[in-house]
Parts: C-alpha cells; structure tokens; sequence
C-alpha cells in the first residue's frame, strides 16, 4: 500500500468524521450552478460529506480516493440515505478521469504534491464536457500562519498565480483567495486562507 494511502486509511479509521459530516461551506454555496442530474467527479472525496450532499441534490456522484476507510464510510452513509454513488478506491495519479466526461468535476481540500496536482488538473480539465464545471477550494501557503489545518508542506498548498496557470484552458467564473473560518470536522478548525475556484471549459 502506498504512503499516501496507508496515512489517509488510518485518519479515517474511526468511527467519527475527520472532516465533520456537513458538506464543505464553499461547494454547498456554489452547488446551485450545477444543471439536474449532473454527472460528477469528487476527488479525493474522503468519507463522503460532499458526495452524499450532491447525490441528495439528485446528482449522479462518482467519488475517487486512495482510502477504503473513507470510501467504506461514504458507502455507508449513502446507504443510509438511499443514495447511489459510485466509488472507485485508487490512487489519483493511476485514475483516468477519461474524456469529456463530467459535468462537474469537485475538489475540496484535496491537497497533493505540485506534480500530481499538474496532471491531475490537467487531466480534469480534459475530462469536463464542454460547459462542464470545476469547483474547488483548497489552503493556500497563508494557511500555515493559521494553522488550523491542511499540509504544513509548502509544496502541496494552493498557490494561486500557479494554480491559474494549471487551470488553462477553463474560464475563470470565480478565483478568489480569501480568509474565512472553516470549521469543518477536527482537522479543519478556524480562520484560514484559501482559494475558491468556479472554473467552465467552454
Ligand atoms: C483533507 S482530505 C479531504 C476529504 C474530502 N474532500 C473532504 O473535504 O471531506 C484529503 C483527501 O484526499 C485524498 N487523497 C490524497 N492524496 C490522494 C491521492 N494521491 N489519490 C487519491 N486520493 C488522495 C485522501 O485520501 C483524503 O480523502
């Protein structure tokens, strides 16, 4: 098993929510631009929070992590609910997010070494349909003033003027780096620095 995958099985091993069981604030404010029954792509989805949310909105949810201990509980939870979602156990760096795919692709605090970040945007990018819509939001290099969660490696935070570079080819319909109070499970626990991105393939 890789190292990424063993560290996030044992975070998730417990029975409570690392992340809390609310879906993250910035997608449940932007979820709205998302067309009915939208075919979406959570990366890094974790125990399932924002999967569940926007299967419960009556989207049709594919969710992809290296951790079977998320995936396990967001199988739980969605069945629970009564809600289909689909979940796909491996590593982001093997997954193939195909082509023309997806109407919406999310990722929330999905934070990953610069390389695998590039090509994993990358490779989203191409797998949006036309119209399709990234929503993200993630710690930027400020965060580790607060520190009140996310990577203490510079290395895996958002940058902006990078990430914009990495998102070419998407129109930019929001790209904001702010500070807000993320209060989301015990990882995740006060002011903070991110960026919030709502980005269209034309
Ligand atoms: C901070 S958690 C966020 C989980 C979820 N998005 C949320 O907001 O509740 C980061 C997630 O990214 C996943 N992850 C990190 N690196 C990964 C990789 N290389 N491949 C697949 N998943 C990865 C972890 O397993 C974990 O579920």
């Amino acid at each position: 098993m890789s190292d990424v995958a063993t560290f996030w099985n044992q975070r998730f091993a417990s029975p409570e929510y690392a992340y809390g069981d609310a879906p993250n604030d910035f997608l449940r404010q932007q979820a709205g631009r998302l067309p009915p029954g939208s075919k979406v792509l959570s990366l890094g989805e974790g125990e399932g929070r924002n999967a569940v949310y926007l299967a419960g909105l009556g989207h049709q949810l594919t969710a992809v992590d290296a951790a079977w201990t998320g995936l396990a509980k967001l199988l739980q939870r969605a069945d629970a609910a009564g809600l289909a979602v689909t979940a796909s156990l491996a590593d982001l760096e093997q997954y193939d997010q195909g082509e023309a795919q997806w109407d919406a692709i999310v990722s929330v605090f999905c934070h990953l070494p610069t390389p695998l970040r590039r090509q994993v945007l990358a490779a989203a990018v191409r797998a949006l349909k036309p119209g399709g819509l990234l929503i993200m939001e993630g710690y930027t290099p400020r965060q580790l003033a607060f520190g009140t969660g996310g990577p203490k490696d510079v290395d895996m935070l958002l940058e902006p003027a990078i990430v914009q570079d990495e998102l070419a080819g998407l129109e930019l319909l929001q790209f904001a780096e702010t500070e807000r109070k993320v209060i989301e499970g015990s990882f995740h626990t006060g002011r903070s620095a991110v960026l919030q991105v709502v980005a269209r393939k034309p």
